[in-house]
């Protein structure tokens, strides 16, 4: 047997790229202020800040786009975006949006009824953590303490902590939980999966309190494929059969449809059967998003989008998928470089506090270790630590990570393994001479989302 999977595609259409001397490489990297969100990505080699819309369509996606019908009202693109959502989830009722966040603002606020609400997820993501406190309620986070072990193997990493979860509840009132919040895969740390089972025991826990159920579903399918893989008894299900198990266990669906859709933009809502708060969105969604039937999407990109969805639930493309990212997990690991183990669905999310112990969490042990890598190799990861974590609100002081994650976010049917053997030989040249890494101090901070926009020059 092969040790990864074959890719069940071939390329047609290529996109030049252009890895630029390390001399232009030091200087870019000063004029972005040691902040790699601010590079162009002309100055990039291989970019791995987020597989969020950056990934390549089909032909078939793009002969679809063709058939986009762009009437305002009810087009055709809209009815097959709605069958192909149906099928999948047996949902009733479904609303295009222009992203996830974008679903988030439209359902979100809904949910939330009065004042001192909470909203629990195994981990929110930042946009949904956002949109929670936007709407006047707080998030919790409530995933297995196994899920911060990263060197150790656990098959779900993703799960709720079962009795953490009903503490909670009990401790807040069921009658102020928004809603329970199901992220899969659970992106924040490392997309780690969700077993049926888990879901199964969020469900009837949510059912018994009566609380709604969420999926935050941008990569349900890549976490459908993880439980066939490793769950008992889902061997011999199909990805679609799993991915419906998992619907029939929540109330909603909010999908950036930029992932697990394989468009580059686009996002979806769909509600099992509360027909009055399909109303209360129909609502809200038209001075947000746009009318019910177009959500801030243009035809062409509903169509993409209808053809997306299926594909992206093909096992052959699933196995390449997971596969291309446990391949880049595996070189690291052989060499050393602590990771997040095992890899999740998307990215490889490396354990920059143990890579620079010497730096300080204020002086971003994981914003420096990405700046190393962008010089050495041209490559652009992403922070996921205590730059972006920002300050507490009270105290206006740095708040420290659990872990300073440097995520290598790959994205889908773009590069081959031949670029992520590249990306790993450059970190590990990185990681050999980790003890010269400097950390970073401000020149320019935003008060909110800092992360996108700071400067910084090197400590000394
Ligand atoms: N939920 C999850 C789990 C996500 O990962 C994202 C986006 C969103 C919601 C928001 O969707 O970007 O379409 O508005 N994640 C991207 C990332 C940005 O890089 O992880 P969006």
């Amino acid at each position: 047997m092969r040790k990864y999977s074959l890719p069940p595609y071939k390329i047609k259409m290529v996109e030049p790229i252009e890895l630029i001397s390390r001399e232009e490489r030091i200087k870019k990297l000063k004029e972005a202020g040691y902040n790699p969100f601010r590079l162009r990505s002309e100055d990039v080699y291989i970019d791995l800040l987020t597989d969020s819309g950056t990934g390549a369509m089909s032909h078939f996606q793009w002969a679809a786009l063709m058939q986009g019908d762009e009437s305002y009202a009810g087009s055709k693109s809209f009815y097959r975006l709605e069958k192909v959502v149906k099928d999948i989830t047996g949902y009733k009722y479904i609303m295009p949006a222009h992203q996830g966040r974008g679903a988030e603002q439209v359902v979100i606020p809904e949910l939330v009824t009065k004042d001192n609400m909470y909203f629990i997820s195994n981990i929110h993501f930042d946009t949904t953590r956002a949109h929670v406190e936007i709407a006047g309620a707080r998030a919790i986070d409530c995933v297995i303490p196994e899920c911060f072990n990263l060197k150790e193997y656990h098959p779900f990493k993703g799960n709720f902590d079962l009795v953490k979860l009903e503490e909670i509840i009990l401790d807040k009132g069921q009658e102020n939980i928004a809603g329970i919040i199901m992220t899969i895969t659970n992106n924040s740390a490392g997309g780690q999966p969700v077993s049926i089972e888990n879901m199964k025991a969020v469900y009837e826990i949510a059912k018994k309190h009566s609380i709604t159920l969420l999926i935050d579903g941008a990569r349900y399918a890549e976490n459908a494929y993880y439980v066939k893989h490793r769950e008992k008894g889902f061997e011999n299900k199909t990805i679609r059969e799993i991915a419906k198990e998992a619907f029939d266990l929540a109330d909603i669906f909010l999908m950036s449809a930029k992932k697990d859709g394989l468009v580059n933009i686009g996002g979806i809502i769909a509600i099992k059967e509360d027909f009055e708060l399909f109303q209360k969105c129909q609502t809200n969604i038209v001075p947000k998003e746009g009318f019910p039937t177009y959500g801030g999407l243009a035809g062409r990109d509903m169509d993409a989008l209808a053809v997306g969805l299926g594909e992206a639930l093909e096992e052959s493309y699933l196995a390449y998928r997971i596969d291309e990212v446990k391949y880049l997990g595996d070189l690291l690991r052989d060499a050393g470089v602590p990771i997040q183990y095992p890899t999740g669905g998307h990215a490889v999310f490396v354990d920059c506090g143990e890579i620079a112990p010497h730096i300080p969490f204020n002086e971003f042990p994981a914003q420096a270790v990405s700046n190393a890598l962008y010089i050495e190799g041209g490559i652009r990861p992403v922070e996921i630590g205590s730059l972006l974590l920002g300050r507490d609100p009270d105290t206006k002081e740095n708040m420290k990570a659990d872990k300073e994650f440097m995520r290598l976010t790959i994205p889908r049917r773009t590069y081959t393994m031949e670029h992520l053997r590249y990306v790993a030989e450059s970190l590990i040249r990185v990681y050999n001479n980790r003890e010269n890494i400097k950390g970073l101090k401000f020149t320019y901070e935003s008060p909110i989302l800092r992360h996108f926009t700071a400067e910084f020059e090197p400590a000394e």
